[in-house]
């Protein structure tokens, strides 16, 4: 096992457990009274690893990523009796986590939680940098708080039963960690295709790693996204709208973006076309999606929309080379353009 300890600005630390197993979840709780709340299919394909703790079930999907749901939590939580000194685990991917992030942040005014993510996405994301929320009327992550939790459990064994486009869509957001500020791990993660699909103990395991560290290193610094946590948006701008037009998973419209950006990019003068090139390949190689067909003005409506905008200009995340992006003011026009 390795531990990685994430610093927030608020005096804070998590510590993100890569290579712990569930069975151990207890061991973290600090025999303090745990609720988890889990994913519907978690507690189906590994209920016997909870054993001995009171269990609440979310929803499933994005739809049930809602405040009722967290009402619902709230409800559960009152008639269970949690008080101050209970303690909260999200099990489940992103939606679970995101769910109890925000549920355990607010009941009583906070208390304590804990991950343990159960989808690589959520591995290399979602479950770390202290963003918990729930999507309103439509707009995705409309509410929310940051919060870090306690502890991020990370049991790669878990992983085995994801679905393989599931698996392809958490490479996307490893991919991107190293495209934006580690080009080592970009470089070791070319040609390793097929280990990395096969979810191969000490490549996954670096991979892991090494994201998490870049995504750490930005949160620790920057953790209300008022600066560089920005890079960490490479590829969402497009990829929020191609996500929302075409209705295709998180991952896949990322790597659609991501190559869209390095377009631009190399259009600008700023990455070699070579390097552009080899973010193309490495995405599909782990069988992520590079372009898709889509309605430009969609795909511009999706973007005006989007909350991350600031006035007429959007905060776009560009590459000056592989493992080293540049967050640059950019009018519709631009985008337009891109878009052809
Ligand atoms: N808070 C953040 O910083 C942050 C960052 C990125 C994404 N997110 C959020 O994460 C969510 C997406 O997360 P996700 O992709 O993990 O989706 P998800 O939580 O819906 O999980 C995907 C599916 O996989 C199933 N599943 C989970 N673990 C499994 C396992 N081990 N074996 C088999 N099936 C399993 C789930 O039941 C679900 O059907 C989005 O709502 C997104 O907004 C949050
Ligand atoms: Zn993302």
């Amino acid at each position: 096992m390795r531990i990685l300890e994430v610093e927030a600005n608020r005096a804070t630390k998590c510590r993100i457990l890569l290579g712990e197993s569930i069975s151990r979840l207890k061991e973290y709780c600090g025999g303090r009274r745990t609720i988890i709340v889990a994913d519907p299919m978690i507690v189906k394909l590994y209920g016997e690893k909870l054993k001995g703790f009171e269990i609440v079930e979310t929803g499933m999907g994005e739809e049930e990523k809602t405040l009722e749901t967290v009402e619902k939590l709230y409800s559960r939580f009152l008639e269970l009796g949690l008080d101050r000194n209970s303690f909260v685990v999200g099990i489940g991917g992103g939606i679970a986590c995101d769910i109890a992030g925000f549920a355990a942040s607010t009941y009583l005014r906070g208390i304590g939680f804990g991950f343990a993510p159960t989808t690589l996405l959520a591995q290399v994301d979602a479950s770390v940098g202290g963003k918990n929320g729930v999507n309103y009327r439509g707009y995705k992550n409309l509410i929310g708080t940051f919060n870090q939790p306690e502890f991020v459990l990370c049991d790669f064994e878990l992983l085995k039963t994801l679905p393989p486009r599931q698996v392809s869509c958490g490479f996307a957001e490893n991919i991107k960690c190293a495209a934006i500020a580690n080009r080592e791990l970009f470089e070791y993660l070319e040609g390793k295709g097929e280990e990395l699909l096969k979810l191969e103990r000490p490549v996954i395991e670096k991979a892991v790693y090494d994201s998490l560290a870049v995504k750490a290193g930005i949160v620790a610094r920057d953790e209300r996204e008022q600066g560089e946590r920005r890079k960490l948006n490479f590829g969402h701008t497009l990829g929020h709208a191609y996500e929302k037009v075409l209705g295709i998973p998180h991952g896949e419209a990322i790597s659609i973006g991501m190559v869209a950006a390095a377009k631009l990019s190399v259009r600008r003068g700023m990455l070699k076309q070579g390097e552009a090139d080899r973010l193309e390949n490495l995405l599909a190689a782990v069988g992520l999606p590079t372009s898709a067909e889509a309605s430009k003005d969609a795909l511009l409506d999706a973007m005006l929309k989007d909350k991350k905008r600031e006035e007429a200009k959007i905060n776009f995340v560009l590459l000056r080379g592989l493992g080293d992006a540049q967050v640059v003011e950019m009018g519709m026009e631009e985008l337009e353009a891109l878009l052809g």
